[in-house]
């Protein structure tokens, strides 16, 4: 369904390039087909330079010019860039957004009742092909629609259809859960650190530790807790350790944080709304 069709990435970014370079990668189109938009020149001739594709920095060419308009600007620039580019979408088009917060129903005010509007919420892994990838149509989507984001983000990692009201709690979750998982890393190596043990060491072991039981996760049908479950020996030294986590209600931080990224997105949403309202 893809073979032919023109990929507009409007925004080019970290995720924009995350994407193209793994639809490239995954031959869903060919580099020909991909046409990027951002102010920076500089940056564009990079992405010419590494990934042969068209650019420009005219956000309404690229809308013109594509079959397929991938919004990837950041929530906050969002308004100002639709409302730039209403008058250049038309019937036929798809647009996808992965803005955090960004709703179906506002980027619909701008593109009218023609065109459908699929919203997706990938992560960082998608820069290894290993993203996950939530995502949800709009007003006017259909089943061939849901199929064009499926095949698209299957180019970097695994998606899976959910309804809109629960986007800004995947946001959340796996939008932003990269980010949890990195910092507790981070945390891990700077306790190697204190107990006196080399930076380069630390690194080697957090890095391989992490791998390791993130494949544990994958590959075995235990859940994260069972895992958990099976390396705590009674009054052992990982035991110790958790029941000081407990004691400081690591969880329940962890969960309020999580809450404030959920928030966060509804607030993203919210302004743009409020900022972009005609009335
Ligand atoms: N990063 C993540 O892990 C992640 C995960 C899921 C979803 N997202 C979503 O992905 C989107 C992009 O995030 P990001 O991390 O890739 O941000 P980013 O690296 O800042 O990319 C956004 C790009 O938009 C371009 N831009 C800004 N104004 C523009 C305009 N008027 N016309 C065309 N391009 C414009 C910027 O380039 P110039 O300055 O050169 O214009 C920038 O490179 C956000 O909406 C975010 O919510 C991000």
């Amino acid at each position: 369904m893809l073979d032919k069709a023109r990929i507009g990435v409007l925004g080019a970014g970290n995720m924009g390039e995350a994407l193209l370079g793994g639809i490239i990668k995954a031959c869903i189109v060919e580099a020909h087909q991909i046409t990027a938009s951002r102010r920076s020149e500089v940056a564009l001739a990079y992405l010419r330079d590494t990934w042969g594709i068209h650019t420009t920095t005219d956000n309404c060419e690229l809308v013109k010019a594509n079959d397929i308009i991938l919004l990837a600007v950041k929530p906050q620039v969002m308004g100002d860039v639709l409302a730039c580019v209403a008058p250049c979408f038309r019937p036929g088009q798809v647009v996808i957004s992965i803005a955090a917060g960004i709703t179906t129903a506002f980027i619909e005010s701008f593109t009218g009742n023609e065109i459908p509007v699929i919203r997706v919420m990938p992560n960082m892994p998608a820069l290894v092909g290993q993203a996950v990838s939530p995502y949800c149509l709009g007003t006017h989507g259909s089943a061939a629609q849901a199929l064009v984001a499926s095949q698209i983000f299957s180019a970097v990692g695994v998606t899976v259809q959910v309804e809109e009201d629960m986007m800004d709690a995947i946001t959340a979750l796996s939008g932003t859960g990269p980010a949890y998982l990195f910092y507790l890393l981070e945390g891990l190596i700077e306790a190697g650190k204190a107990m006196g043990l080399p930076d380069h060491l630390c690194r080697a072991l957090v890095r391989q530790t992490a791998y390791g039981a993130a494949k544990l996760v994958v590959e075995t049908p235990r859940t994260p807790r069972q895992l958990r479950a099976q390396v705590t020996s009674p009054q052992g030294t990982t035991h110790a350790a958790m029941e000081h986590l407990d004691h400081e209600q690591f969880l329940e931080r962890l969960q309020g944080a999580v809450l404030k990224a959920r928030d966060r997105a509804r607030e993203l949403g919210r302004a743009a709304s409020t900022r972009n309202d005609p009335h």
